[in-house]
């Protein structure tokens, strides 16, 4: 099942969604983005587990003392080094590395974030200075609820306890102080059932769409027919934060 996951990663190769037609509505009061920005300063030492191709770090991370971006699939930090030299910014740099296999420092970070990803808050807990803090989004067994029922699979769809409990407990037991668990609710809406269809080509939302067999294609329909609005085609998300601090 890894190396099923690390594959898909590699073909991919990058983590945008620029190409894709879709507006967000945020009902929640806290935003991943801001609370890196609330927590660093320009003395900061960041570690982003999971970084992908580097997207987030290069277009959202303030700049600061040093950020390391790692991913464990080689083709993610091959484009992640390509973005990085077309981007301009210092003091960034992107390496391969396993977030269940951490070879980083032990008390060497002030801030670990981890977007989408799996983590080992044990691991995290050593790399981070004392008092440096740990910051988790992740997607919540709900998530495109109504979508993967119609499936009847999808992304956690047989999770006996939501993994944000799961992680918000893991945090808790590797000896996290202050941890606060924060559901995040948002609504997207896509523009035209082709930029929903490329979300869920790119995403593991469904686990292996494949828009090529036609039973897949008459779920989707009725899932477009029966959420299409005057935004647009509906998709409930529902993402957590995990904030902790050593
Ligand atoms: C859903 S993407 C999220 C990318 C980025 N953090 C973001 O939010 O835009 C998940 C990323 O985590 C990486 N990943 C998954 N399992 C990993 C592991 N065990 N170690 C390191 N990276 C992993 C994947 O290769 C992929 O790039």
């Amino acid at each position: 099942m890894k190396n099923k996951e690390h594959d898909y990663y590699d073909k991919l190769a990058n983590w945008s969604f620029e190409d894709i037609n879709y507006t967000s509505e945020v009902f929640t009061d806290w935003i991943y983005e801001q609370e890196i920005k609330k927590l660093t300063n320009e003395y900061s030492k960041i570690l982003d587990l999971g970084t992908a191709a580097g997207e987030k770090v290069l277009k959202t991370f303030p700049d600061c003392a040093e950020i390391l971006g790692t991913d464990f699939s080689s083709k993610m930090i091959e484009a992640a080094n390509k973005n990085l030299l077309n981007s301009g910014r210092k003091n960034i740099t992107f390496r391969v590395m396993n977030n269940l296999n951490m070879d980083t420092p032990d008390n060497y970070f002030d801030l670990v974030t981890a977007r989408h990803t799996i983590t080992d808050p044990v691991q995290i807990y050593k790399t981070l200075k004392e008092n440096g803090r740990l910051l988790i989004r992740g997607v919540d067994k709900l998530d495109c609820w109504l979508l993967k029922k119609m499936f009847g699979r999808g992304q956690c769809y047989y999770d006996t306890k939501p993994i944000s409990q799961v992680d918000f407990e893991a945090v808790i037991d590797a000896g996290f102080k202050d941890v606060e668990l924060i559901p995040l609710h948002v609504v997207e809406y896509y523009q035209t059932p082709e930029d929903l269809y490329a979300l869920l080509v790119k995403t593991p939302i469904l686990d292996d769409f494949d828009e090529k067999l036609p039973i897949e294609n008459n779920i989707l329909k009725k899932y477009v027919d029966q959420n299409t609005t005057q935004k647009g085609i509906k998709l409930v998300r529902r993402y957590y934060g995990i904030t902790g601090k050593k």
